[in-house]
């Protein structure tokens, strides 16, 4: 089976952190420009989109590069057509099954999960406001009794 070489980028006190978790490269978004240290690349999974998914496009290799996004942006069709690569607003739909298989790769420690912070169900409005100000280390977990 072939292997993705997979490029990422965090904040710095995170590159370490990240390449811990399976890349191969960091960058520091925070002190670098994506964009001017890699290119001809296959696949963008962006999960930031905004102005992030606008400077995306020049990574990728010349025709037939992909862009998978987890947030929606009006204009990603069009800048797709023209820089010639496909783009797919990605939506989590829970499934048995692929629940089932991504569990599975975690029991096989395929995949790992760091969990950054866990609430009891009844503070869920504290678990979304830190899910909202978008710089959450792992995922943030609720929990039932
Ligand atoms: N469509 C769907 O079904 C679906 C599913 C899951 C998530 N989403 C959406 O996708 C987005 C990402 O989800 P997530 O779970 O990964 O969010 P998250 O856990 O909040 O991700 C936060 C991470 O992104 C980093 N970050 C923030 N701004 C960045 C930038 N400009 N460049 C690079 N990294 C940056 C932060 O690092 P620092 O702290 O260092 O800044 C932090 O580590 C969210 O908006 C979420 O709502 C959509």
């Amino acid at each position: 089976m072939a292997w993705a070489y997979v490029i990422a980028t965090a904040g710095k006190n995170d590159l370490d952190w990240v390449k811990n978790l399976g890349a191969d490269r960091v960058i520091d978004y925070k002190n670098e420009l994506f964009e001017n240290e890699v290119g001809n690349v296959d696949l963008v999974y962006d999960l930031i989109a905004d102005k992030t998914l606008e400077r995306s496009w020049q990574v990728l290799k010349e025709k037939g590069g992909r862009i998978i996004s987890t947030l929606d942006h009006p204009a990603a069709v069009q800048m797709a057509q023209s820089h010639h690569a496909r783009w797919a607003h990605m939506v989590v739909t829970v499934k048995n099954k692929q629940l089932a298989q991504i569990a599975d790769l975690i029991v096989k420690k395929k995949v790992r999960v760091a969990i950054g912070k866990t609430f009891p169900l009844e503070k869920v409005q504290a678990a979304h406001r830190l899910v909202e100000n978008g710089h959450v280390r792992g995922k943030v977990l609720l929990t039932l009794r």
